[in-house]
């Protein structure tokens, strides 16, 4: 259960959530026709303190421990969803922020994303990260003793989105009287719905003429989640309980809605249809389930 100003480290809470993601960019790395190559994000998993390691290949199963004779099971089905929509999603973002022709960019909630080492970016960009302490201190060791190189200026930002994360990024080098990008990935519903808009709201405030603000809204898609047996199975293993992460009673405004409602101009996107294009489509899963989460980019 989410507690007031709760704190985590990368292998408890939404910290996991983080590791979990990035095992599933190390997976399409190992596909023959990768969406995005990431190389850092083995690294990650093979250094994280975890109970059980986290498959990093596509054909490692996901350690279920209600598996019966090397059956396929609902968590696998999951995995398989999981895993090829973390390819599909990546390589969107990658494209909508080089697209973005700015030369700052904000990952929100970045966790173990390796864009700053990992794209092209254009000389003289700034990416700041933001993300828990706890959680950019992992990473900057593992990429430390990994000896990975930096693409961009990278700005490290140890901040909780529900503090005053705006004064931080501010303090650290961010012009706001300039163009930017911003990206939401990953992280809308881990916020409480009151931080979630305000967290909106801000980027408004924060953004010149010329600014791109992408989100992924996987509200709906993690509440249909929230009924389906591979979800609490799916943590078990990391001592993680997945459908305690998030507080979806709560009314959330959708993220296109209150963004047009704030002078942007906003295009949405069906991640399922992107994934059909790209010749990765999501598998519903037996008990029904599909990952129906939307690519939300925001230009003003
Ligand atoms: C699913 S991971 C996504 C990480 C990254 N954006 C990616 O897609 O690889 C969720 C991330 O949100 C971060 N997060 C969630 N709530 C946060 C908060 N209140 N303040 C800072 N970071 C937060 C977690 O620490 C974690 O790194």
């Amino acid at each position: 259960m989410r507690t007031e100003g709760d704190r985590w480290d990368i292998v408890s809470s939404v910290g996991w959530t983080a590791l979990m993601v990035a095992a599933g960019r190390a997976v399409e790395r190992h596909r023959p026709d990768p969406l995005v190559d990431d190389p850092w994000a083995e690294h990650f998993v093979g250094r994280a303190d975890t109970p059980q390691p986290l498959p990093t290949h596509p054909d490692q199963p996901w350690p279920d421990p209600e598996r019966v004779d090397g059956e396929r099971t609902v968590v696998d089905e999951f995995w398989t969803v999981m895993s090829t929509y973390q390819g599909v999603r990546s390589r969107f973002f990658d494209r909508a922020l080089l697209d973005a022709g700015v030369d700052q960019v904000v990952l929100l909630a970045v966790g173990l994303d390796a864009r700053a080492y990992r794209l092209d970016w254009p000389a003289g960009t700034t990416v700041f990260e933001i993300d828990q302490e706890q959680v950019l201190d992992f990473k900057d060791e593992v990429l430390t003793t990994a000896g990975a190189a930096q693409r961009c200026r990278r700005v490290a930002v140890g901040v909780d989105l529900r503090d005053d994360w705006v004064g931080a990024l501010r303090a650290a080098g961010f012009d706001a009287d300039r163009p930017s990008a911003f990206l939401a990935e990953g992280l809308l519903p881990f916020l409480p719905a009151a931080a979630e808009s305000e967290l909106l709201r801000l980027v408004g405030t924060l953004t010149a003429p010329g600014s791109t603000l992408v989100v992924e809204n996987f509200a709906a898609a993690f509440a249909q989640l929230q009924h389906d047996p591979a979800l609490p199975r799916f943590g078990r293993p990391f001592g993680v309980e997945m459908t305690g992460l998030v507080d979806l009673t709560e009314q959330r405004p959708h993220p296109a809605e209150a963004l047009r409602g704030d002078g942007w101009q906003v295009e949405v996107t069906a991640g399922r249809d992107v994934a059909q294009r790209w010749g990765r489509p999501l598998e519903t899963m037996s008990t029904g389930t599909t990952l129906d989460s939307e690519f939300v980019v925001a230009r003003r």
